[in-house]
């Protein structure tokens, strides 16, 4: 089984109370077991991990090095200008796709700024629940290494 990260940074474990225009109504938990099922379908055991701390995200992502094929992240605002979340990426050595349920390009100009998106594998924005399938199965197309 491929073992794939999923990883959330700060205000995610919010959604459901969040704006739904944007982020939809789902609740953290119900996005995390969705996509562990879309992973189960691909033969990828999914593990997730959700913080509002930027050292303890740092921390997770540093212990997944050598540890998973690859990653999901959607790092929230830290996305926009949150440099050492980057080189903990960087780091982690993995295969990772930037995800955004909501569509950043279309919504204020700070969040078209990404300081991940150069070293993602891909990233997918905007299409809800949906784009972490896309990652899923963008993941799956990459040779284990
Ligand atoms: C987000 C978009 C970010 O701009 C925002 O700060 C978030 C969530 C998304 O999933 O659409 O917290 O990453």
């Amino acid at each position: 089984m491929r073992r794939i990260a999923l990883l959330h940074g700060p205000n995610l474990n919010m959604l459901g109370r969040r704006p739904s225009q944007h982020y939809g109504t789902l609740t953290l938990p119900e996005l995390e077991a969705r996509v562990r099922a879309w992973g189960e379908e691909r033969g990828m055991r999914v593990s997730p991990f959700q913080t509002n701390h930027e050292g303890a995200f740092l921390e997770h992502v540093h212990g997944l090095a050598g540890v998973v094929d690859g990653a999901i992240v959607n790092p929230g605002a830290w996305t926009h200008y949150q440099w050492s979340i980057r080189d903990a990426l960087e780091v982690m050595g993995a295969p990772f796709v930037e995800v955004h349920l909501s569509d950043v390009e279309a919504r204020e100009p700070h969040r078209r700024v990404s300081v991940v998106r150069d070293i993602a594998l891909a990233a997918v924005w905007g299409k809800g629940p949906d784009g972490y399938r896309d990652a899923l199965d963008l993941l799956a197309r990459e040779r284990p290494s």
